[in-house]
């Protein structure tokens, strides 16, 4: 039986660096599922599909060429770690993971990433969909302010420009897409450790959920 841990949480809540700290330390894979949604919307920006065409944007979904390389995310051979991060590609994945039929097209490849000796996933619906049966479910959250402020920080040391008013206004709008919509909304999974981390250091959070999974 191999291990998962699970975790979840809205954007910028510092999911990505704690479930990369998590795998690292137990030496376990990675799956970071919201950078599937990334290339999806970003396939789409590029082939300039429309973003209400569920039946395209699920063949986009589903014959998406990926591979990862360490920390590097690469579409069709192509190096895409950085572009995949600009909020115009966050807020379109946003949207199309509404889409029940592109959910669905991402469905297998995700499990794909169980492997020994373990995983861990982060995204949305890691511990409600994905792997109901993982061993240990960890919601994470922060205030949007502590968020906003966090986002702002990894858009700028990427190169990106950033303004914390916008940022501020597309958190909110995401946080209300991902937790309203019909399908797999970004609710704490049954039996799910919640941990806020707004006050707290990534190294806190990682030594926190290290003890839930030794425990
Ligand atoms: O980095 P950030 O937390 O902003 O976003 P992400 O985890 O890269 O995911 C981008 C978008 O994909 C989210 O806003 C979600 O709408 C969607 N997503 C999802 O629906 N289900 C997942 N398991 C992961 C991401």
């Amino acid at each position: 039986h191999i291990p998962v841990i699970t975790i979840d949480g809205p954007t910028a809540s510092g999911k990505g660096t704690v479930a990369h700290k998590v795998a690292d330390h137990l030496g376990f894979h990675l799956l970071d599922s919201g950078a599937l949604y990334r290339l999806t919307a970003l396939q789409a920006i590029r082939r300039d599909t429309s973003l209400t065409d569920e039946h395209a944007l699920a063949k986009l979904a589903e014959h998406l060429n990926i591979s990862f390389t360490g920390e590097a995310v690469f579409l069709s051979h192509e190096n895409v770690t950085d572009a995949i991060r600009q909020e115009e590609v966050g807020n379109t994945a946003s949207k199309i993971a509404a889409f029940p039929s592109v959910r669905q097209a991402l469905y297998g490849l995700q499990l794909g990433f169980r492997k020994t000796p373990g995983l861990v996933a982060d995204g949305r619906d890691m511990g409600t969909v994905i792997f109901p049966g993982a061993q240990l479910k960890v919601f994470l959250t922060a205030s949007v302010e502590a968020r906003a402020e966090r986002r702002y920080k990894q858009l700028i040391a990427k190169g990106f420009s950033a303004n914390m008013e916008d940022l501020l206004m597309d958190l909110k709008a995401r946080d209300d897409r991902d937790t309203n919509r019909a399908i797999a909304p970004l609710v704490p999974a049954e039996g799910a450790h919640v941990l806020d981390t707004s006050r707290m250091a990534v190294d806190e959070a990682v030594a926190q959920v290290l003890q839930w999974y030794a425990a």
